[in-house]
């Protein structure tokens, strides 16, 4: 979490940082902070909250200089203050450093640096990394930075400068992301290409164990023993305004509208009604070793999770192949079965998730191919895995996930369809119309999207409620749990997502006037059990929304409210189903107040455990 920036060129660095930053802060908002070399020093300013209060406390006193580094924080050691915002600095003032990730043995290096004299002002890990900097700098500071990586444990992104050498900013990483943007005459640093894709899209990715040195004139980069690595340049096919709200209020109301085209994107060159067939360059793996594929693990957190489930379904529907799923922060730990057999995918938008990363690199280790969904180009997920798959939502900004979660179900279906074709579990007919069931979803989604006033009506009558519970079955489970995530995050109202089987194990019970059933009822072998899910919580005197397909006559004696969306193959559903969901999310929590885009506690993208 924390983004961070870097920039050296010729123009005032300040207003480049502030940019950066802004584009950054859906990775955390609890500080933020610029240091800017002025000639004579380095000058720092932070303060406690959002970026805007640090933008008024540049109102007065603005830093000026071409070179800076900046920060946005998401609070770990230490709780959101001034004093812990970052820029951190040594002893002397001449040393400052910006950090993302967790120095995991901070307290035994603080310990050994305060015996050594060492003062500290901070509670952070990082102001241990900028006094283990100074008390190895002896004249360069890259190998002072080198040698400081060496001795630390867990996940950073570093940025330094120093007072002695102007002329220089040094990066440093592990498991945390860096990348560089390259300029003329001047070049970036920062977590994401987001904050200084206005100025370039020629990139460079550390990885892990690099340090950087960056100055006007270029860069270069050399592992932890200080030998050279050859980095190439790759350009990213994201522009600046795919970064901007684009008239939209929020982030989040912007990339659900989005979502038909982010789904036809993620097809595109992959999914073809003509040939009759679907094509996945990229995935790395032979026909040989798709048939020889006994079992799938997939790996991913929080609503990749829940895209993981909708995926185990069509999977195990369409190709017989037993998947096995888990919430990466767990599979970590339970020494998971796995052999040359066993494919993992993970799944990831940011492809940064640590708790990801670890299960990926863990099953990787095991024997298993691994394929990665993520939606960052070049991001640590697409680097380790043995094959990559993107998903072409184009940057999400806002925390709640939306496009990247319809674009990943995208992508698990032709997954399920390509290795269907391949190991042949379906007739040709039964294939073709799931291509065509599969190519229409976008034209459906935007269906729904063109008239969203039911859905709008029903957040104006539920946003007081007490809370929701999702109900559904079969694919529709994952859009029960991702429905009420969605809730959770923004309107910070309690929200529970069921199997609507279970819940006369226990859920029932919380069934009152005030909390509301939401549930999907779309056409699917299980709808009439839907039907009577949903008697039993009237019968408790319970208010039901029901998610149903139009000329569906039946379902307005049992529920309450109906929204609708096109009928499509139970197993795609989903996807259509994810989007009144999204948009119900959006627009209770629109009523309520909080910020959408920035939910208290949150942040984009979790690098550490
Ligand atoms: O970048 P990732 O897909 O690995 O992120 C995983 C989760 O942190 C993420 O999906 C999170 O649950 C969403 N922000 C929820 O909307």
């Amino acid at each position: 979490m924390c983004g961070i920036v870097g920039y050296i060129g010729e123009q005032d660095a300040c207003p480049i940082l502030i940019d950066g930053l802004k584009r950054l802060e859906y990775r955390g908002y609890d500080s933020a902070g610029v240091a800017v070399l002025n000639g004579g020093g380095i000058d720092i300013r932070k303060s406690v909250g959002k970026l805007r209060a640090l933008e008024n406390v540049l109102e007065d006193c603005a830093p000026h200089g071409c070179i800076g580094i900046g920060h946005t924080r998401w609070a770990t050691h230490g709780r959101p203050s001034d004093e812990n915002a970052h820029p951190h600095s040594d002893c002397t003032g001449r040393i400052t450093v910006v950090h993302n990730g967790i120095i995991e043995n901070y307290v035994e290096l603080k310990d050994r640096l305060v015996r050594g004299g060492h003062e500290f002002k901070s509670e952070t890990d990082t102001e241990v990394a900028a006094h283990l900097i100074e008390s190895h700098y002896k004249g360069d500071i890259a190998q002072a930075v080198r040698n400081a990586a060496s001795e630390m444990d867990g996940s950073f992104a570093l940025v330094v400068i120093a007072q002695n050498e102007p002329d220089k900013i040094i990066a440093a990483r592990r498991h945390s992301p860096l990348v560089i943007g390259l300029g003329e005459g001047e070049n970036y640093l920062a977590s994401d290409v987001a904050a200084f894709l206005k100025y370039t899209r020629s990139v460079v990715y550390a990885d892990d164990n690099n340090v950087v040195t960056i100055t006007r004139e270029g860069i270069s980069v050399t592992d932890l023993d200080g030998n050279l690595i050859d980095k190439k340049a790759q350009t990213v096919d994201w522009d600046a305004a795919m970064a901007e709200r684009g008239g939209y209020e929020h982030f989040m109301l912007k990339e659900i509208h989005e979502q038909p085209r982010a789904l036809r994107e993620t097809m595109r060159g992959r999914l073809s009604l003509e040939k009759n067939c679907v094509e996945l360059p990229g995935i790395n793996l032979t026909h040989d070793e798709i048939r020889k594929i006994d079992r799938i693990v997939m790996i991913a957190c929080g609503t990749a999770y829940h895209a993981s489930m909708a995926g185990k379904y069509a999977i195990e529907q369409l190709c017989r192949i037993p998947v096995e799923l888990d919430v990466a922060s767990e599979l970590r730990y339970r020494d998971p079965i796995v052999d040359e057999h066993t494919l993992g995918i993970v799944i990831s938008q940011s492809g940064e998730t640590l708790d990801t990363m670890v299960g990926l690199n863990e099953v990787k280790n095991k024997g298993a191919k691994v394929i990665a969904i993520t939606n960052v180009v070049g991001s640590m997920a697409a680097r380790d895995a043995h094959g990559v798959l993107y998903t072409y939502a184009g940057p999400e900004i806002a925390v709640a996930s939306t496009k990247a979660y319809t674009t990943q179900l995208m992508v698990l279906y032709l997954v399920a369809l390509y290795f269907a074709q391949i190991r042949g579990t379906l007739d040709e007919q039964r294939a073709t119309e799931l291509r065509e069931a599969l190519w229409e979803l976008p034209q459906k989604a935007e269906l729904i999207l063109n008239d969203v006033t039911a859905i709008e009506s029903a957040a104006a009558r539920y946003y007081c409620f007490n809370g929701f519970l999702y109900m559904a079955r079969g694919a529709n489970l994952a859009s029960a749990l991702e429905g009420a995530l969605k809730v959770k995050e923004i309107s910070y109202m309690h929200a529970e997502g069921y199997a609507a089987g279970e819940m006369k194990h226990g859920p029932i019970a919380m069934i009152d006037p005030t909390f509301a059933t939401i549930t999907v009822a779309v056409k699917s072998k299980t709808y009439d059990k839907i039907l009577s899910n949903i008697r039993e919580v009237k019968a408790r005197s319970g208010d039901v929304i029901a998610i149903a397909n139009p000329g569906d006559t039946t379902i307005s004696d049992y529920a309450d409210r109906v929204i609708t969306v096109p009928e499509t193959e139970e197993i795609f559903s989903p996807v259509l189903v994810a989007v009144p969901l999204q948009l119900m999310a959006y627009f209770v929590a629109y009523n309520r107040g909080p910020a959408i885009d920035q939910p208290r506690n949150l942040a984009k993208t979790v690098t550490v455990e």
